[in-house]
């Protein structure tokens, strides 16, 4: 029996060490203090103060700075958008690979910078493989459900409180702000970061 003993007794050992390590020691913790780092994924978004998003498939507002602060900002990238949105640019975003999430939209074939996805996860995996650093650019239903991926939030307060048929409470909570400015007409661009 003393080997079986002296087994039990390492294990208990090792146990004991998954509780932390003992005065003096290396911490041989298990399973090792290790978290997977989130890949950057970017939103850009833009809010009335009253969380207004967008209004009869359109934004409820006329910003051109906005629209360039958007264009600037995204071009290059990936950008993943839900079906609605898509129907309100019209035409592919130039310079983007578009991926549009929908489950009735089927990709226009002489469009090779559409790319079409079922879910959200389907989406991401297309987008992380043509951009390290993608954009989730609405709508709302998308932004909520993209929101425990989001590294970086490009932000415009819009110091508006129009009539809106969509709304997006945007929780930033796990994020600071690293730049902010005011634009034109007293817009507010922010960007957040998520914290640690
Ligand atoms: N203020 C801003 O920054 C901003 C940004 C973007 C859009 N907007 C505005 O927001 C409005 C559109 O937003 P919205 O929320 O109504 O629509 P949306 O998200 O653009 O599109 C909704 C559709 O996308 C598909 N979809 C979205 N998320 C999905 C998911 N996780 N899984 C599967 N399918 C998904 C579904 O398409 P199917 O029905 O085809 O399956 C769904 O019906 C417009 O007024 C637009 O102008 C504002």
């Amino acid at each position: 029996m003393g080997w079986l003993c002296a087994l039990a007794e390492s294990h208990a050992e090792r146990d004991d060490r998954r509780d932390g390590p003992l005065d003096g020691e290396q911490d041989l913790s298990y399973p090792p203090p290790y978290v997977m780092p989130r890949r950057p994924l970017s939103m850009i978004l833009a809010l009335g103060r009253n969380g207004a998003l967008g209004r009869d498939g359109k934004l409820p507002w006329s910003h051109p700075e906005d629209r360039a602060h958007f264009e600037r900002t995204t071009r290059g990238h990936a950008v993943i958008m839900g079906r609605r949105t898509w129907e309100e640019e019209g035409s592919p975003l130039p310079d983007r690979v578009n991926v549009v999430i929908s489950r009735s939209f089927a990709r226009p074939s002489d469009e090779a910078s559409v790319l079409v996805a079922r879910t959200l996860d389907e989406a991401l995996a297309l987008a992380w493989e043509v951009d390290d650093a993608p954009f989730v650019i609405g709508g709302a239903r998308l932004f909520a459900e993209a929101m425990p991926f989001v590294t970086r939030i490009f932000l415009t307060e819009i110091p508006e409180t129009p009539d809106a048929d969509v709304f997006f409470e945007l929780d930033r909570t796990d994020f600071s702000v690293v730049d902010e400015r005011t634009g034109e007409g007293g817009l507010r661009y922010l960007v957040l970061e998520r914290d640690g």
